[in-house]
């Protein structure tokens, strides 16, 4: 028997291929009805620490397969806490994700699991989106050059990589019902592309379909998307899984093309739900004399959100609804068998199946050493006024905030983590100083707590919060230092929308300090923009997003000057709210559980380019120690894009022209540059954004050196969808090249003629 996966590739159709020689063949052949449904939705895992669990089929030498969380460490165990990945896209480093994916990979090993419910990669379309410090990118392009790094580093580890939530899960607020209404066009631009380049390009195991409708279908059971786009269209041969109880109709998801349901119990005996009262629940015996889901009902109503999920208490839909379908003859038993082969060719491909599977490292020094990296290349120095920044090391510093002797390790919900050590801002800042005792603390004032799903916030820091802290004492402080360094956060966490402005009185200590210090710092520990009534009144404003365990390293690095702040932003720095594109009801959240994109592909900077919108901080945007010059940009179309309106044609993806220039640093330190490249359509039969994003490439350069930077453009940056022809077309006419430090800091153009 063949265990070669490529062996299996062809026998993914089950109409064609009855009886395949290979082993996946067998194995379906020889299982049972009840072991193939089985096989389909989740179980409890006796190990209890997986996710998400699917039992073997011991009879069949069948392995169990166990999948956990998640974007930024490993959920089951104590691990490395790596920054949150918006962090990691400020980074703009494709090579940096795959290094990432790796890492993360190896620690999933690390902890035996097979599959990491990771990477997600929704687009980030509006700032309050709960989840938007778990996700990338505003811009299609940036995501999916992120999205099939991450990809392809997890899976050289030996770790099936986890594509989601597919798809249009772009907020919190009633992520369980909401429906994304979507024109195809805009689909194929902006929500699809980085699912589509994680398939075609990194060939992603598996994708989770989100818990929202689109276009007025759950995703679970979405045929379009699963099986038309996804799987006959991309010629996905993974598997889908479902979100954790997003399945509401097992047989009109089987036939729309999910393909195991997870987790396949009630929360309360699943053994991640991290709740006190659920494992009270957990804990009875089954034979107690009232049903244990009217009892979890109502300890978990308090709570639920405005429109909870009405799947949580539930058995698995792919359980007895399944077989009760395939025993009357509802749904054909094929079906069911492609499922389980999908499942079996990713055990195969992975080494799964035949118990060969890599080692894995857990909670090294070099995972460590990487997520300080991390966190550090993705900083973001917004706004640096009279090079206040970098530190010299011998200043007086008053380090002032709520939480600045905490790290912010993440946000909340299933990406949380529990690493085994983590540094805090004034840990970190005060192992740098080169003069002891010349940083105080001061609170200011009071804690505005962390966020977190579980009912303790996780990582359990002990905290000595002091009493009464008084915003005066922060002020005195400030006063009596050479320069204040204000650490601030926001809260922020799955199952939830995000509130724009910071929370508790940080604002008001803010503006208290920086109305008395010489020089006030900022630091932001946010998961996007927030509105910032004090920015004119401080100095410098750093983003840190959150920066996992080696926060107060990473930060100090960047004060001192250690590291460039090399970070760019990944997203738009609105000022306000009702500055972002889906700034009515109807676009967001929604009214009647419907929210229409109606901004169509105008979304993030494409947005605020077209409406003349003038951002705090532009998308792209980020200060460096270094000064970089940009000279001499040429193009050369290389390639013909005759191709590109043929529907066969297979280099509708591939390069059309190459961007050479010249960066030089000019500056007196060494600093991490992203060359941006912007196209813009002349003509264009459609509205088309004034700029989109076409290729970038970071560069590091010692002072005075310089370097040549090529940039491939795709003819897919030139194209559109053509919703009539279901295809990308270029059309004729002259685009504008725009190549620059941000998308508003344009230093060279160019044209290109299609
Ligand atoms: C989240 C997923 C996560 C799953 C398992 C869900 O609530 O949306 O991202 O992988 O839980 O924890």
């Amino acid at each position: 028997m063949s265990t070669d996966p490529d062996t299996t590739d062809a026998d993914t159709d089950t109409e064609t291929d009855a009886s395949p020689p290979d082993r996946i063949a067998d194995i379906v052949d020889e299982m049972t009805l009840e072991e193939k449904i089985d096989f389909v939705h989740g179980s409890y895992d006796p190990a209890e620490l997986a996710t998400g669990y699917v039992a073997g089929v011991d009879r069949l030498n069948v392995p169990s397969l166990s999948l956990v969380d998640g974007p930024m460490g490993i959920r089951a165990v104590p691990s490395t806490a790596f920054p949150a990945s918006i962090a990691l896209a400020a980074a703009w480093d494709p090579d940096l994700a795959r290094e990432f994916g790796e890492a993360i990979g190896e620690e999933a090993r690390g902890a035996d699991q097979d599959a990491l419910l990771a990477p997600g990669f929704n687009i980030i379309r509006v700032p309050q989106c709960g989840r938007a410090f778990e996700y990338y990118s505003e811009d299609p392009y940036l995501n999916s050059r992120l999205a099939v790094g991450a990809v392809d580093g997890v899976q050289s580890a030996g770790v099936m990589a986890t594509a989601k939530h597919y798809l249009a899960n772009n907020q919190e607020a009633d992520r369980h019902h909401v429906s994304a209404e979507i024109d195809e066009r805009t689909l194929r631009e902006i929500y699809l592309p980085a699912f589509e380049a994680a398939v075609e390009e990194a060939d992603v195991s598996s994708v989770m379909a989100s818990y929202n409708r689109i276009n007025g279908t759950y995703a679970p059971q979405h045929r379009r998307l699963l099986t038309e786009v996804l799987k006959d269209e991309w010629g996905f041969e993974g598997f889908v899984v479902s979100d954790w109880w997003a399945t509401h109709d097992g047989v009109a998801a089987a036939e729309a093309g999910l393909d195991l349901d997870m987790p396949g119990m009630p929360v309360y005996d699943w053994q991640c739900h991290g709740s006190t009262f659920l494992d009270l629940v957990a804990a009875l015996p089954d034979e107690v004399w009232f049903p244990k889901k009217d009892l979890a009902e109502f300890v978990s109503r308090p709570w639920q959100p405005a429109n909870p999920n009405p799947n949580v208490l539930d058995e698995s839909p792919f359980d007895d609804p399944l077989r009760e379908a395939i025993e009357d003859g509802r749904l054909e038993e094929s079906i069911l068998d492609d499922k389980i082969r999908r499942i079996l060719r990713e055990m195969a491909r992975f080494g799964v199946l035949d118990g060969e599977q890599p080692e894995g490292a857990l909670d090294t020094p070099d995972h460590h050493d990487l997520a300080r990296r991390i966190a550090e290349r993705g900083t973001v120095l917004l706004q640096n006024d009279g090079d206040t920044l970098p530190l010299e090391g011998s200043e007086r510093i008053a380090l002032i905030g709520p939480h600045a002797d905490e790290p912010k390790v993440g946000g909340g919900g299933s990406s949380e983590v529990d690493p085994t050590r983590a540094t805090s801002p004034l840990d970190g800042v005060r192992d740098r100083l080169e003069i002891d005792g010349s940083v105080t603390f001061e609170r200011g004032i009071e804690p505005v707590g962390d966020a977190s799903m579980h009912d303790s916030p996780l990582p359990e820091i002990d905290t000595p919060w002091g009493e009464n802290p008084r915003i005066e004492e922060a002020m005195r402080a400030a006063q009596d230092a050479d320069v204040a360094v204000v650490v601030v956060r926001d809260l922020s966490s799955e199952g939830a929308d995000r509130d724009l402005e910071l929370p508790g009185a940080q604002n008001e200590l803010i503006a208290a300090v920086a109305a008395v210090a010489d020089r006030t710092v900022v630091v932001c520990n946010t998961a996007g923009m927030v509105t910032m009534p004090w920015l004119d009144a401080v100095d410098a404003v750093v983003e840190t997003w959150y920066p996992g365990q080696e926060d107060g390293n990473a930060l100090a690095s960047v004060l001192f000057g250690d590291a460039d702040p090399s970070g760019r932003l990944p997203v738009t720095f609105g000022e306000r709210a009702a500055d972002y594109p889906a700034s009515s009801e109807a676009q967001y959240p929604g009214v009647g559980l419907e929210a229409e994109y109606s901004e169509g592909v105008f979304v993030g900077y494409r947005h605020f380019d077209a409406a003349e919108i003038d951002p705090a901080f532009p998308f792209g945007h980020g200060l460096s120690y270094a000064e970089f010059e940009y000279s001499g940009l040429s193009v050369e179309n290389g390639v013909d894009i005759e191709g590109a309106t043929d529907p066969e044609s297979e280099t509708d993806a591939g390069p059309t022209a190459t961007l050479t220039l010249t960066v030089e640093n000019v500056g007196d330190r060494p600093g991490r540059d992203v060359v941006q490249a912007y196209l813009a359509a002349a003509d264009s039969s459609v509205p088309r954004p004034p700029k989109e994003l076409a290729a970038f490439e970071p560069v590091e350069l010692e002072s005075g050196e310089s370097t040549t930077v090529e940039l491939t453009i795709d003819e897919r940056a030139l194209a559109v969808y053509d919703e009539d022809d279901a295809d990308w077309v270029v059309e004729d006419g002259a685009f504008e090249v725009l190549v620059g430090r941000s998308s508003r800091d344009i230093r060279a153009r160019a044209s290109l003629e299609a």
